[in-house]
């Protein structure tokens, strides 16, 4: 059974779906601790109610990004992950860290990238009277959520749609998603090899997905 460690900054709802999909069956994995930079982030106690290892890490506890980086990679590697899956990890990642999980760490972004890196992405999209929005999965990589994408799925934009009614039908697509991909991951179905991402010998984006 591989083993999972989840990084998030709040609801956790991803983390609920990759919770449950183990528990189902859909994802063949042990999500062995869940690491927080935020002591109030609510996917903490999905992780702790699920009797799941549920950490905060204080970034104030450290002189600079490089050493809590450095703090978080030494807790993480604890757990001897096959992935690290950043679920609503709201804080950039150093160089380092990124090396060091090359082709192991994917990350779920709301938005069709290239499309909107970085925050505010479902009002970006509002903003611009875009038709349609959705989320990426992609594998990390030094460039904000830059690295190569995996899978993706969209969604409507209607007239009446708010940043909050927009995330969360973003959310609903994720929550399918991620699990998917994560799986892929955890059967060893998917490479990252330099700046390109393969499915089962095929190069993404498939036709017809991304
Ligand atoms: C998700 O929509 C995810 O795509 C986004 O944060 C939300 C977390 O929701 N991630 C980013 O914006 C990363 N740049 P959740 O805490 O309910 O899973």
């Amino acid at each position: 059974m591989k083993t999972l460690v989840v990084l998030l900054s709040g609801e956790g709802s991803n983390l609920q779906a990759l919770i449950d999909a183990c528990l189902q069956g859909r994802l063949s994995a042990r999500i062995a601790a869940v690491f927080s930079n935020r002591a109030d982030a609510r996917g903490l106690q999905r992780a702790a109610d699920a009797g799941i290892d549920a950490l905060f890490l204080s970034p104030a506890d450290y002189p600079s990004r490089e050493a809590f980086d450095q703090a978080l990679m030494n807790q993480i590697d604890r757990y001897q992950p096959d992935g690290v899956i950043l679920a609503g990890y709201m804080r950039i990642l150093s160089a380092g860290v990124v090396r060091h999980y090359f082709g192991r760490m994917l990350n779920i972004h709301p938005s069709l990238l290239p499309l909107y890196p970085g925050l505010h992405t479902h009002r970006q999209a509002l903003a611009n009277a875009d038709g349609e929005h959705g989320t990426s999965v992609h594998f990390v990589t030094e460039q904000l959520d830059g690295g190569p994408v995996i899978l993706q799925a969209r969604v409507p934009i209607f007239d009446d749609d708010t940043e909050d009614s927009l995330a969360e039908r973003v959310k609903t697509q994720e929550h399918a998603i991620y699990p998917l991909v994560v799986n892929w991951l955890t059967e060893g179905r998917l490479r990252l090899i330099d700046d390109t991402a393969w499915l089962d010998g095929n190069p993404l984006p498939l036709p017809g997905y991304a």
